[in-house]
């Protein structure tokens, strides 16, 4: 049995229910307020956003479309104080039939697509809290700053310089334009954050015209498409058409670091990572200081994987820390039946990671991490999304969100359903409870969907007290060590109703006791979440509300009620003041 280091704090709110309304909704005694929205200006002299009339230069100097990874650190850098401080966003990617008034699925003018780049990437924002909780950002500050599709980078670790990394611009394979899809993140104990690039597929086209059949095998692995895109950025820019450019996916699909603390600082995309679709990468330290990085492959029948670093954390020096994630050992899980599991290595050399299967170097194996870790035996898991260790107890969770695929004949104990509409929720514990070895124990935590379906679990609990809750993505613990869990897609699961938040404790008598806590508008999902390291303020990424509607038929019009749904920060707090939850 796993061990229950410490209970989780009691659950005080009461549980609202599932809902369908275009509105945001909170436990009772609850509010939040709008951070920042989509559109919204960040530099000085920067225009009002103006659905009608909205160009690539506003765009760069406004907050991005579709927020997701949110981190919350604070001003100065190393300081205690949580009413002043750096608010990060990821800005996953664009819903143009919702951005462009008379957008043409299919045939975008270069002016749209000018925006969509603009609008992709990541935010800096200055931010402070009132005194009454609610949260504001900084229009001008020396650390605003957007992070976009078009923005120089640099690719290190070692597949940087590696010839398939390499384009017609970029004869060196280390100078990247831009980061694509990202989802979640993660934020190191030296105050940088992680942003993963996730479905870097969609952008790219044209795999069919591709000669190299070593790289056209690899790329259709990765889910590139054979003929066109959907978003047909190719049709302005060489680079996302494989036929002319067929390197360029190499250079996405990689966990880049950024310093927001440094407006100056050139984001690096880490290659020791691995390339495949990431979803996260949070942070934990192994017990001799080296540095963990928890990651999700976001797709179905997919891995999960984790990095450790060679050099430790170093607390009294920042600048020390700064490259620890370009050297160290890339592992991926098998899950055996047993409840056991091992890390198993993605080492050229190892095993059958060698020439004669088609790996050359340690560039080759994290390039086409996807095919090496076909080769070690890894398990094949039904979408892993973030991948998370409890701070409180040192356990890990292993969050998948749902795989309708998965048939019969291919379920296995760590995914129990098939057709698994509904997502499920892994408890992994490390061997001596150190994030750093390379075995451990595992068990379900929770099998989501509607409560009444024998097939849900509750980690044991009562099932007639719990929320129904399905396609759990993003994680994060409170103070106290409870899970908030945030949905994404549950109008599309069996409980058909709109995304929010639900907390349980993960350890105690109420171990399992799934609770509702936020609803979102209608077409969102639920990001973030994240809370400030007082407990005080949650905030949540309110991302693509109104998706499945278009500008003239509009699902939502959240948060203002007016021209088209904006995704949205939003910042919650405690009526009374008190620590979130309590
Ligand atoms: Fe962008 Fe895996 O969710
Ligand atoms: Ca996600
Ligand atoms: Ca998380
Ligand atoms: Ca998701």
């Amino acid at each position: 049995a796993l061990a229950r280091a410490q209970a989780s704090g009691n659950i005080g709110f009461k549980a609202i229910g599932l809902s369908t309304e275009d509105r945001l909704l909170l436990a009772q005694g609850y509010s939040a307020n709008v951070v920042i929205r989509w559109g919204d200006p960040i530099a000085r002299g920067a225009r009002r956003f103006d659905l009608a009339n909205w160009s690539a230069r506003d765009q760069e100097a406004a907050f991005g479309y579709n927020c997701d990874y949110i981190s919350y650190l604070p001003l100065p850098y190393g300081s205690a104080n949580q009413n002043r401080a750096l608010l990060w966003a990821n800005h996953e990617y664009t819903n143009p039939e919702l951005m462009f008034p008379g957008y043409s699925a299919g045939k975008p003018t270069k002016e749209q697509v000018d925006v969509e780049l603009a609008a992709h990437g990541g935010s800096v924002v200055e931010v402070v809290r009132a005194a009454d909780g609610s949260v504001e950002y900084l229009p001008v500050s020396q650390f605003n700053r957007r992070i976009t599709a078009l923005t120089p980078m640099e690719l290190t670790g070692p597949a940087a310089g590696h010839p398939w990394l390499q384009t017609k611009a970029d004869p060196t394979g280390r100078r990247v334009l831009g980061m694509l899809n990202n989802c979640a993140g993660g934020t190191t104990p030296w105050g940088t954050v992680l942003s993963a690039e996730e479905n870097f597929n969609q952008y790219f086209a044209g795999n069919d015209g591709v000669s190299n059949e070593t790289l056209k095998k690899i790329h259709a692995r990765y889910g590139l498409p054979a003929k066109e895109s959907g978003r047909r950025w190719e049709a302005f820019y060489d680079r996302f058409d494989l036929t002319k450019e067929p390197n360029e996916p190499f250079r996405h699909g990689w966990i880049v670091e950024i310093d927001p603390y440094d407006p100056t600082f050139t984001p690096k995309k880490r290659t020791a990572l691995g390339r495949f679709k990431h979803e996260g990468a949070e942070i934990s330290l192994a017990a001799d200081g080296r540095v963990v990085a928890y990651m999700g492959d976001d797709e179905r029948f997919e891995y999960m994987y984790k990095f450790v670093s060679k050099g430790r954390f170093n607390p009294a020096d920042r600048k020390a820390n700064l490259d620890l994630l370009d050297e160290g050992t890339l592992y991926v899980a098998r899950l055996n039946p047993d409840g056991t599991g091992e890390w198993l290595p993605l080492v050229f050399g190892n095993g059958p990671l060698t020439a004669a299967n088609g790996f050359a170097s340690q560039a080759e194996v994290l390039i086409n991490t996807r095919g090496a870790a076909d080769l070690l035996g890894a398990t094949k898991m039904d979408r892993p999304e973030d991948l998370e260790r409890n701070p409180v107890t040192g356990l890990v969770y292993a969050v998948m969100t749902n795989n309708s695929r998965r048939t019969a004949a291919q379920v296995d104990r760590a995914n129990p359903r098939p057709d698994n509409k509904d997502g499920h929720i892994l408890e992994i514990m490390e061997e001596g409870n150190d994030a750093g070895a390379t075995r451990f124990r595992w068990t379900l935590f929770l099998v989501c969907g509607d409560p009444k379906d024998p097939s849900t679990f509750f980690a044991g609990f009562d099932k007639t007290k719990v929320s129904p809750v399905a396609t759990p993505d993003n994680i994060t613990f409170d103070r106290a060590g409870n899970m908030w869990i945030a949905t994404d897609g549950m109008d599309g699961s069996n409980l058909k109703s709109n995304d929010g938040i639900f907390a349980v404790p993960t350890q105690g008598p109420e171990r399992g006791y799934v609770r509702q806590f936020m609803s979102a508008p209608r077409g969102a999902e639920v990001c973030g979440p994240i809370f400030t390291a007082d407990g005080r303020t949650l905030f949540a990424g309110i991302q693509h509300p109104g998706e499945g509607g278009t500008l003239e038929k509009p699902l939502s019009l959240w948060p203002d009620g007016v021209g088209t749904a904006r995704p949205s920060v939003v910042a919650i707090r405690k009526d009374d003041g008190g620590v979130i939850g309590t």
